[in-house]
């Protein structure tokens, strides 16, 4: 009797002890662990993001200088080649000593503001409106022209053209501002053999049409995380998973081995990067009141700042984020692209990396909030105001796209209201993948609540 009433006590202390541990994770979350991670040299990673290879082939630098009109202010202060080449570019030299101009990873991870470059920033202007493929279709022509297709200026150009072609017709988005390079990432791998990534000409499998647009995340808070992407996608090794962008124009896994190798620097300098501290006028009182209320109402998705900064890496159910599903719910459907992924060269040995998939979105850092606008993983809120107050969030909304037309009252870019969607510089968020929807936990403070939370996160 005594035994059987002591294993009651003890079963029920155990379960009070489990739900002491879950506790500490909300309803409708799951939290991140984190994985180890290969140590870089920082300032070889800068180094490589300027004049590296991680694109490996190219438009001939003579053509690309013909047809570009000289040279430009590549606001990067490069040397070489590379010096007074747009900075979403560089110049690389190809194994045959060919000199072409190939996209960085700048082309999406560097953006202007205010009127300054900040490298790491994500590009929110980008227009991927348009089919690139036809870009590609003349430029082919070009190079006929003025190469020949025997030429080893051709061999240089052709894996890019490639490359472009293939991903093109997927990766349209319906307005300007998101990117689509998740889908850039799963039509290439359509095209690479899983074990050797050589290159295929026929696609393996079928790519979904649908594209969720998404903003790019700011490269400083990677330091925070322990998965990838807006929907923890990414897990393991974060340089192997950076690594893929070499998917676009390489011949074979031993480039991807070089790539992967210098990306470990890569990933060693973003570790390194601050956000830019913000740049207007700040009411102290204001935002010391923000903090307090912060910490009750956002702080167990968000984390704490300031000294001794913590952050929980809380993926959020769709269910409970409310927030567009498209994104985190063609990963449920189509499988076969992180199947792939999860066979392939970039899942093997001690640094592997692995794409799973979750049913919700990340809850990312704040820390430098206010630069980052627009808002949501789909870009979809211009400011933050109308973040923490759902029922203002416009339905179409267009911006200037101009990079100092910030708006320091609402934390975001100024834009005007529309009734439809005039063009494709203004937002739908009618359209499937682009809803405002979810997120609504500032809905229920009041007008002088959501002001001091604003306030404060300006201080982030
Ligand atoms: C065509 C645009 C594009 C290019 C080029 C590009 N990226 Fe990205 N990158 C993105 C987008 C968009 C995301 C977010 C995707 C998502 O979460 O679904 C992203 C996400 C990331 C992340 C994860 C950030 C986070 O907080 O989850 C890292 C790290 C990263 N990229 C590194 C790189 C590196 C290094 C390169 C160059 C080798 C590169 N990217 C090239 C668009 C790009
Ligand atoms: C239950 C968890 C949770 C709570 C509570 C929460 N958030 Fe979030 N927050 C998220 C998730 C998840 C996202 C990303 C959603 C998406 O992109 O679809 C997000 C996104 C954001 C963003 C946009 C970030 C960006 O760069 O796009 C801001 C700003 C933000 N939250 C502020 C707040 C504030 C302020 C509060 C408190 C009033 C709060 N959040 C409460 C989970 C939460």
């Amino acid at each position: 009797m005594l035994k059987t009433a002591a294993a009651l006590v003890l079963a029920f202390l155990a379960m009070l002890a489990i739900s002491f541990v879950t506790s500490d994770t909300p309803p409708g979350t799951t939290t991140i662990p984190p994985a180890p991670q290969r140590a870089g040299d920082p300032a070889a990673g800068y180094q490589y993001l300027l004049y590296g290879d991680m694109v490996g082939r190219g438009i001939p630098l003579p053509l690309f200088q013909k047809t570009s009109g000289g040279k430009s202010d590549d606001d990067l202060d490069r040397t070489g080649d590379s010096q007074g080449i747009p900075f979403p570019y560089n110049v690389v030299e190809t194994a045959d000593g060919i000199k072409v101009v190939a996209p960085t990873c700048l082309a999406c991870h560097a953006e202007k503001l205010n009127g300054r470059l900040v490298v790491g920033l994500g590009n929110n202007t980008v227009d991927l409106t348009r089919d690139q493929s036809a870009t590609f279709r003349a430029s082919d022509i070009a190079m006929q022209v003025g190469y020949g297709k025997n030429s080893p200026e051709w061999a240089a150009y052709h894996p890019l053209s490639r490359g472009y072609k293939a991903v093109g017709p997927y990766i349209r988005t319906a307005v300007r501002g998101p990117n689509s390079a998740d889908k850039i990432f799963a039509a290439l791998a359509a095209h690479r053999k899983a074990d050797d990534l050589t290159w295929l000409d026929e696609p393996q499998f079928e790519v979904p049409k649908a594209v969720a647009p998404t903003d790019v995340p700011a490269w400083w808070l990677l330091k925070k995380k322990n998965a990838l992407y807006y929907n923890a996608l990414g897990r393991g090794d974060f340089a192997r998973l950076a690594s893929a962008s070499g998917m676009l124009t390489m011949t074979d896994s031993a480039e991807a081995s070089h790539i992967d190798e210098r990306m470990v620097d890569v990933i060693a300098w973003i570790r390194t990067l601050e956000p830019p501290p913000y740049p207007f006028p700040m009411d102290a009182e204001l935002a010391e009141r923000g903090q307090v209320i912060f910490e009750k109402n956002c702080s167990k998705c968000h984390g704490t700042y300031g000294e001794t900064p913590t952050y929980p890496n809380r993926v959020v159910k769709l269910a409970t984020i409310g927030t567009d599903p498209l994104l985190a719910q063609t990963y449920q459907k189509y499988p076969e692209y992180h199947t792939w992924y999860n066979t392939s060269w970039y899942a093997q040995g001690p640094h592997k990396a692995e794409l799973l998939p979750t049913d919700g979105y990340i809850a990312p850092p704040l820390d430098g909030v206010w630069a980052t606008a627009p808002y949501l993983h789909n870009a979809s809120v211009p400011t933050i105001e109308d973040l923490l107050n759902s029922p203002q969030r416009p339905a179409f909304w267009k911006r200037s796209f101009d990079n100092a037309d910030y708006d320091p009252a609402k934390l975001g870019w100024r834009y005007t209201t529309e009734t439809a969607q005039k063009d494709k510089e203004t937002y739908d968020t009618t359209l499937p993948g682009y809803s405002n929807g979810g997120h609504t936990f500032g809905d229920k403070l009041s007008a002088e609540e959501r002001r001091a939370i604003l306030e404060y996160l300006k201080t982030l």
